[in-house]
């Protein structure tokens, strides 16, 4: 699968330092369950971050015996080398030179590790820029810039699925949709501007920290859960159903449904993993205390506040920047952050 991204086996190696910043996104109809070599069981949609970015440095020492090095924050981190190690295994038939040095990763978060911000997203996106990067040295052929970055998604997504849509501003699909033309589940591809309603352009995204530490399931044991959920096939089909309305919602500037669709995809993420086997929930009492917070809110001023969530208990608090932006920020300040762990938060906005 992927043929048009199999490497070439004409290179040059030699050592090369290369550098690459990625941003975080967040998925507004989501990706949860997969089939084999990282193919989403349905498409999803996020908004790439503006402030959130993972910062990556690959030192490549050629025709060294293979083995990776990683430093989270200046500090050795084993297990994410193992990890690393395993994807660079993985993907040696579009890389072909990869196996044949040393490497050196050092990765910076702006966001703090511990914060439940998911690190893998802008983490593997930015990995695979770097390696795009050292390809684009090591090999002679002409490339445009267009195939470069399809690549880097390609190569992405398979680290991790999400991080696929790291690599491009703005509003970006992943998985394939007939709604959105040039969709495929093997890259993502940027929502085109024109078809997006300046309302959602300029967006707030502050993300509440409620619970800050090691989630109790990972991201990739609750898509495997989906694979014996009763539900699955029903919220895949959901999930596909949602991008008809979205296009016409994104044109229109049609913020009460955006607002309706956005909060019931996140509530389906988490009702899913409530109806796996074994059920587990990533919500924590403040993430409800918020939401139910904001939805009072909502009803008394019409304001138009509202959240999404990840795989995790932290809530993303969604609203445009607009004349009733600043009395949301207050609400925020006075009545939300009260329920983080620590106050934290990380005020961001959606990088177009
Ligand atoms: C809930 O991309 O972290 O954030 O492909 O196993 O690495 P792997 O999973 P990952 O899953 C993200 C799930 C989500 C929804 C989304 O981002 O679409």
């Amino acid at each position: 699968m992927g043929n048009q991204f199999l490497g070439n086996q004409n290179f040059n190696i030699s050592n090369q330092t290369v550098t690459a910043i990625c941003p975080s996104n967040i998925a507004l109809i989501k990706y949860w369950g997969k089939y084999a070599n990282q193919i989403p069981a349905n498409p999803s949609i996020s908004y790439t971050l503006n402030h959130c970015n993972t910062q990556t440095s690959i030192e490549f020492l050629a025709n060294e015996p293979f083995s990776v090095q990683t430093f989270l924050a200046g500090n050795e981190e084993v297990k994410f080398a193992e990890k690393i190690e395993k994807y660079f295994k993985n993907i040696e038939q579009y890389l072909p030179w990869i196996l044949k040095g040393k490497y050196i990763i050092k990765t910076e978060n702006t966001f703090p590790h511990s914060s439940g911000i998911a690190s893998s997203a802008s983490g593997f996106g930015a990995i695979a820029s770097c390696l795009m990067e050292l390809d684009k040295t090591f090999s002679s052929e002409i490339r445009d810039a267009s195939f470069e970055i399809k690549k880097a998604s390609f190569l992405a997504r398979l680290g991790s699925g999400s991080a696929c849509r790291s690599l491009y501003n703005g509003l970006v699909v992943w998985g394939k949709t007939d709604e959105v033309e040039g969709s495929s589940d093997l890259f993502a591809v940027k929502y085109p501007d024109s078809e997006i309603h300046p309302i959602f352009k300029n967006f707030n995204d502050w993300v509440l920290l409620i619970h800050e530490g090691q989630k109790t399931v990972s991201s990739t044991v609750g898509h495997g859960l989906m694979n014996t959920n009763p539900y699955a096939e029903r919220r895949f089909q959901e999930a596909r159903e949602n991008f008809v309305p979205l296009k016409q919602i994104l044109k229109t500037g049609d913020l009460q449904n955006f607002i309706k669709l956005v909060e019931h995809e996140a509530l389906t993420l988490h009702a899913m993993m409530m109806m796996s086997e074994p059920a587990f929930i990533l919500m924590k009492t403040g993430t409800l205390e918020v939401i139910n917070k904001l939805w009072k809110f909502r009803e008394e001023t019409g304001h138009p506040l509202f959240f999404t969530l990840d795989a995790g208990a932290n809530v993303h608090l969604l609203f445009p920047e607009n004349v009733s932006s600043e009395t949301i920020k207050n609400f925020i300040e006075t009545e939300l952050l009260q329920h983080t762990q620590k106050g934290g938060v990380v005020k961001d906005v959606m990088r177009f």
